[in-house]
C-alpha cells in the first residue's frame, strides 16, 4: 500500500497500548490524518533501558519526518520518561508525551491513599520521582506497583484470560490492602485491561488515566500554531513491525473509534 498522509499528527507506542490515546485524539480531532507507530517488534519498552528507548525513538521520528508529520505524541508514560527530554533537543517540533495523572489523582482522592499501575521503566524514572515529589507534599500517600508481564497480555490481544486475571490480582491485592480508592493507569496499554480491573477492584475505587487530557492538549497546541485540520474527515494509517502473523486481527480488536477511516500499512522495519 502506497498511502502516505502530510501535515500528520504522529502517535508512538512500544506497540498497541497507545491506540486507546489514539481513540481519545480521533474522537476529539476527527479532521486530523494520524499515523500511528507500534514499534511491536522491541515491545515492552517496560524492562529497557532510557538509552536503548532514545535510540527506537530517534529512528521512528526520523521515519516519520519522511512523511510530514506537524506533531508528535509520545503514546507511552515509558518512552516520556525515558526519551522525551533528549527528543525535544534533537527536534524541533511540537511533542507531547504522557505521564501517569498523579496531579488529577491528588485532586479527586478522598482519603489521600492513592495507587500507581505503570511500567518498571516508569516507576524508576527520575521524571516518576520529581513528579511523586511535587504532590506528595499534600500528605497524600502514593503507593506504586510495576505490572511487569501486563504489556505482553494485551500485545497478544488477551484482555480476559484466567492467567492475566491472576497476574492483575497479584499486583492489586498490594493496592488493596492500602485502602486506596483511586487507582492511576500509569501506562497506555492498561486501559484496555480497564474492565477486568475494574471487576478485581470493585465500583468504589476511581481508575483514571490521561488520555482525554493528552487529546485536549493536542488540540490546544495545533490551535495555538494555527494548524488545526478543520475540513476533511481525518484518516488513520498504522504502521507495526510486528511479526506477529493475526497482528491485523489484534489491531481491529483495540480499534475502537469506526468512524475514522483506517489503514493497516505493515511492513516497517527499522
Ligand atoms: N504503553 C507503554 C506505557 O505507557 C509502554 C509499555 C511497555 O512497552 O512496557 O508505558
Amino acid at each position: 500500500m502506497t498511502l502516505t498522509l502530510s501535515n500528520s499528527v504522529a502517535i508512538i507506542d512500544s506497540g498497541i497500548g497507545g491506540m486507546s490515546t489514539l481513540t481519545y485524539i480521533s474522537k476529539t480531532l476527527p479532521s486530523e490524518n494520524i499515523i500511528y507507530v507500534a514499534d511491536s517488534n522491541y515491545a515492552p519498552y517496560g524492562g529497557k533501558s532510557d538509552q536503548e528507548i532514545t535510540m527506537r525513538m530517534f529512528k521512528i521520528f526520523d521515519f516519520l519526518l519522511t512523511k510530514k508529520t506537524k506533531l508528535f505524541v509520545l503514546a507511552c508514560n515509558t518512552a516520556t520518561a525515558a526519551s522525551i527530554s533528549n527528543l525535544r533537543e534533537k527536534y524541533s517540533y511540537p511533542i507531547i508525551g504522557m505521564e501517569p495523572a498523579v496531579k488529577p489523582a491528588s485532586k479527586i482522592t478522598q482519603n489521600n491513599e492513592v495507587g500507581i499501575l505503570a511500567t518498571a521503566g516508569t516507576l524508576k524514572s527520575a521524571k516518576f520521582a520529581a513528579l511523586l515529589d511535587t504532590y506528595s507534599h499534600d500528605d497524600i500517600n502514593f503507593h506504586t506497583q510495576p505490572g511487569v508481564g501486563l504489556v505482553e497480555f494485551i500485545e497478544n490481544g488477551d484482555t480476559g484470560s484466567e492467567e492475566l486475571r491472576s497476574l492483575l490480582i497479584k499486583y492489586l491485592n498490594p493496592l488493596l490492602k492500602e485502602n486506596i480508592d483511586t487507582l492511576i493507569l500509569g501506562c497506555t496499554h492498561y486501559w484496555f485491561i480497564k474492565d477486568l480491573i475494574k471487576e478485581i477492584i470493585g465500583d468504589q475505587i476511581q481508575i483514571i488515566d490521561t488520555n482525554q487530557a493528552v487529546a485536549n492538549h493536542v488540540k490546544n497546541t495545533l490551535l495555538e500554531s494555527n494548524s488545526l485540520n478543520q475540513t476533511n474527515l481525518g484518516r488513520v494509517e498504522f504502521w507495526s513491525n510486528s511479526n506477529k502473523s493475526n497482528i491485523k486481527e489484534i489491531i481491529s480488536k483495540y480499534w475502537i473509534n469506526n468512524n475514522a477511516e483506517f489503514n493497516f500499512m505493515g511492513n516497517w522495519q527499522i
